[in-house]
């Protein structure tokens, strides 16, 4: 599988995002994650206007419901055109079959589908005393992503330092998806734990997510290409 850098969207609106990707010469459709804010803002068009255009996109929509309910919610989107989705490993083994159920299209293809194991934003402490779940951070995030192989879901998204953990127990072909990437000269932004593109090859990563070192950057393009030759072989 080829390793991507996938460009994360996090504008407000349509207008903003066709502007910055305006900025991209004609021949370069990057891979684009589109998450919560832009989708519920622009609604299913922007998927498809995106991929009618040649764009790849990850929609970023963490679904987590009752199995009937995403499988449901996995079959519309997966007549947009998304190229990748994902779910919450937390909504179970059964939740996430029914999602690959959901995505398969009748002729049998369907985009990637991989899973959130826990978030970022949820530490050590808050997993034992708030959500009582009483393994430790790094066994809980393989445990789940263990979990999305069993129901035939592609990877995880995680931390570029659970990449190397994640690929150790579900095997090299599982896809890691990593966000926190920036570039070892840049601001940290809001993002505490931090790798370069080159970390996350050498970790496992399949795909990196980067979005401010990109989107707020003077020249877009040229930090799309430095993230690409820096995470390239
Ligand atoms: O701007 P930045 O590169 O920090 O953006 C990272 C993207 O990856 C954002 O869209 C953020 O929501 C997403 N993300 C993350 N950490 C996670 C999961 C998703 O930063 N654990």
């Amino acid at each position: 599988m080829k390793r991507d850098v996938i460009i994360a969207c996090d504008f407000s609106g349509k207008e903003a995002v066709m502007d910055f990707l305006g900025r991209f010469p004609e021949d370069c459709k990057p891979f684009v994650k589109i998450g919560m804010e832009l989708f519920y803002a622009a609604g299913p068009d922007i998927v498809m206007e995106l991929k009618a255009k040649g764009y790849r996109i990850f929609l970023d929509l963490k679904l987590h419901d009752i199995p009937n309910t995403v499988k449901k919610a996995m079959s519309v989107i997966s007549s947009i055109g998304a190229d990748m989705v994902n779910v919450h490993a937390g909504g179970g083994i059964a939740m996430m079959k029914a999602a690959v159920e959901g995505l398969t299209r009748p002729d049998g293809s369907r985009p990637l589908i991989i899973a959130v194991t826990q978030l970022t934003s949820t530490s050590e402490e808050m997993l034992h005393g708030e959500l009582l779940i009483g393994p430790g951070m790094e066994e809980t995030i393989v445990k789940y992503a263990l979990n999305a192989k069993e129901a035939g879901l592609d990877g995880v998204v995680c931390s570029p330092r659970e990449a190397a953990l994640v690929k150790a127990a579900c095997g090299s072909g599982f896809i890691t998806v990593t966000p926190g990437i920036r570039f070892a000269d840049a601001a940290k932004d809001d993002q505490v734990r931090i790798t370069t593109p080159a970390d996350a090859r050498r970790l496992g990563s399949d795909y990196i997510v980067v979005g401010r070192p990109i989107t707020a950057a003077p020249d877009p393009v040229a930090s799309y290409n430095r993230c690409l030759n820096e995470f390239a072989d």
